[in-house]
């Protein structure tokens, strides 16, 4: 029965991938059409409680502009997860989500739990991304992969339970 204080969580991705969204989904269960790319970061809490145990995440949504990416280790250092975010309907989204994959394998915290969100997946019928290869790619680089949708309000909060679960017994 060992309750957590806090879970430094980070979100990073590409820009326009839906980070902000995934953030106000999950924290305060809304969507906005318009969602303002983000400046530096931001920081939201969320607390879950599973069981008898509780879990407050205190996240960083950074901003995914090239321009801030010297930034990011401030937001992922020490972070406990991460969910690195690409939207189902633009490959280089992905392909930038692996580049920060390798990133924190290099350099995030030791046995850090990352999630990898393919984002926007209400779009359908524009996918780029099948699940089929984001889910390989997962598995081989030990990460857990979801599609999810912010506006939709699909699998956002499940990512985040996953998440905790993972963190409660690691
Ligand atoms: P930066 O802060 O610039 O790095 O972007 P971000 O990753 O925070 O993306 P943001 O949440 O600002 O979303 C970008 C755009 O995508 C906004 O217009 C959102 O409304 C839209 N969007 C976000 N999530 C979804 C989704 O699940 N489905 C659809 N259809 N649109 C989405
Ligand atoms: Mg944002």
């Amino acid at each position: 029965n060992h309750k957590f204080d806090s879970v430094k969580q980070v979100l990073l991705g590409d820009v326009g991938t839906g980070k902000s969204s995934i953030v106000l989904r999950f924290v305060k269960g809304q969507f906005v059409e318009f969602q303002e790319s983000t400046i530096g970061a931001a920081f939201f809490t969320r607390t879950l409680s599973m069981n008898d145990q509780t879990v407050k995440f205190e996240i960083w949504d950074t901003a995914g502009q090239e321009r801030y990416h010297s930034l990011a280790p401030m937001y992922y250092r020490g972070a406990a997860a991460a969910i690195i975010a690409y939207d189902i309907t633009n490959p280089a989204t992905f392909t930038r989500a692996k580049k920060w994959v390798q990133e924190l394998q290099a350099q995030g915290t030791a046995g850090i739990v990352m999630a990898l969100a393919g984002n926007k997946a209400d779009l359908l019928e524009a996918r780029k991304v099948t699940a089929e290869e984001a889910l390989a790619y997962a598995q081989e680089n030990n990460l857990f992969f979801m599609e999810t949708s912010a506006k939709a309000a699909i699998n956002v909060n499940e990512i985040f339970h996953e998440i905790a679960k993972r963190l409660l017994q690691s």
